[in-house]
């Protein structure tokens, strides 16, 4: 499967579901966590049967789902034994109580005791429970023993109450499973990627754009996350998933994206120009709605060029560019190279089966001044983890 993640590759997952209103997520955790290419056994208590039912979990993992501690004697030793990491996803108050005082009264709990390596838990359940300072002390002292936490989030909870409880969603969890299993060999480097298109404004509803869909930076934001890096992500308008864990800061137009930009080049020591900005803006944006009758003719200026002016500055950060071309034109990419005095640039030919826009694939090559490094068709993740990895290369 092509949308496989380096870190999740051939990984053995141990998922406990709880009793939770959460666990209709539990289905889509697991098939996000297979298509990363983990493999995930999945361990039901009883009161997690009553809200999903093993069949829907045994179909989404492939797999046969556990649940009771005595169907096979050595279940609580052997499925522990065989896995790299533990998930518990949702993660109920009564759970987090029982591991936190090494209780072992059931099949998961006993798996969590005889488990040694590293365990994720997303709690769920009402604010007021979760705010108890019991729940709190229990998950402190969880986390004191490494232990690693992701969410709750605040937000309308299924009784109706408003509050913190509500599972993180699915994307979020998936990022800190990756998170918990990556190398932290960006610990030291604050990157500040930009991503997805700009918005030219004609008049007060009108703008000129362009097709990118944002999804090569966001990965790119991603990845160095889960490395450990401090990430800023300037983002135009995109439909994504807003990465847990990133500074965020939208934008719409090339300037603003510029001024953004700017504020945040000296706390930076990357800086990767992932977005599609527009190269050309309406020369002055009329105030109100052009009414159609006067029919438009439009003079176009052009956009300031980001990583120009960012590469001219006396203390710049490492500078990568994008070039996507259309057709072959790996020339071009080196002339950008140059002329905007970047330390890499991503080529990519926007025209070839999955590397074009809005794809999850990418087929680049990666040019600095000494190397030319070919990829084959990978994931927008993957290919952000060879952009990391040739970054750091360069850097050493
Ligand atoms: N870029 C920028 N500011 C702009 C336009 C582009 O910083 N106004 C950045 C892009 O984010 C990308 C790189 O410059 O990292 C190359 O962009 P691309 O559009 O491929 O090249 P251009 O330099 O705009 O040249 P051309 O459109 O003529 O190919």
């Amino acid at each position: 499967m092509i949308n496989k993640r380096k870190v999740l590759k051939n990984k053995a997952l141990l998922l406990g579901v709880t009793g939770g209103v959460a666990a209709y997520k539990s289905v889509e955790l697991v098939r996000r966590l297979i298509d990363g290419g983990a493999s995930v056994s999945v361990i039901m208590t009883e009161a997690a049967q009553k809200f999903v039912t093993p069949l829907s979990l045994e179909i989404a993992s492939l797999n046969t789902v556990h649940t009771d501690l005595y169907s096979h004697p050595m279940a609580h030793i052997t499925l522990p034994a065989h896995a790299d990491f533990m998930v518990i996803a949702p993660a109920t108050a009564n759970l987090i109580g029982k591991f936190a005082h090494g209780l072992a009264d059931d099949l998961l709990s006993t798996c969590l005791l005889a488990f040694r390596g590293k365990v994720l838990i997303a709690p769920s359940m009402n604010w007021r429970m979760y705010t108890n300072p019991v729940v709190q002390e229990n998950l402190a002292s969880l986390l004191s023993r490494g232990v690693v936490q992701v969410g709750p989030e605040e937000g309308r909870l299924a009784c109706g109450e408003e509050g913190p409880g509500r599972m993180s969603e699915v994307p979020d969890i998936v990022a800190a499973v990756e998170s918990a299993l990556a190398k932290k060999d960006l610990a030291n480097e604050r990157i500040l990627v930009t991503a997805g298109p700009t918005r030219e404004y004609i008049d007060h509803v009108r703008f000129i754009s362009n097709r990118s869909s944002g999804k090569m930076g966001y990965a790119v934001a991603r990845a160095a996350l889960r490395r450990g890096a401090d990430v800023t992500l300037i983002s135009g308008s995109t439909s994504l998933h807003r990465p847990q864990g990133v500074n965020f800061i939208p934008v719409e137009t090339a300037e603003d994206m510029l001024r953004k930009v700017r504020e945040e080049i000296p706390s930076s020591t990357v800086l990767v120009m992932a977005a599609a900005v527009a190269d050309f803006m309406p020369g002055e944006k009329s105030p109100g709605k052009i009414a159609k009758k006067y029919g438009l003719l439009l003079n176009l200026v052009r956009t300031p060029d980001i990583l120009m002016e960012i590469s001219r500055e006396k203390r710049r950060p490492f500078l990568v560019g994008f070039a996507a071309e259309t057709g072959e034109k790996v020339g071009n990419a080196k002339k950008k190279l140059k002329e905007k005095k970047l330390d890499l640039i991503v080529f990519n030919d926007v025209t070839e089966p999955g590397a074009g826009f809005d794809v999850d694939t990418n087929k680049v090559i990666l040019i600095d001044s000494k190397e030319q490094k070919k990829l084959p068709l990978l994931s927008k993740d993957e290919v952000a983890d060879a952009i990391l990895d040739r970054i750091t290369e360069i850097k050493a």
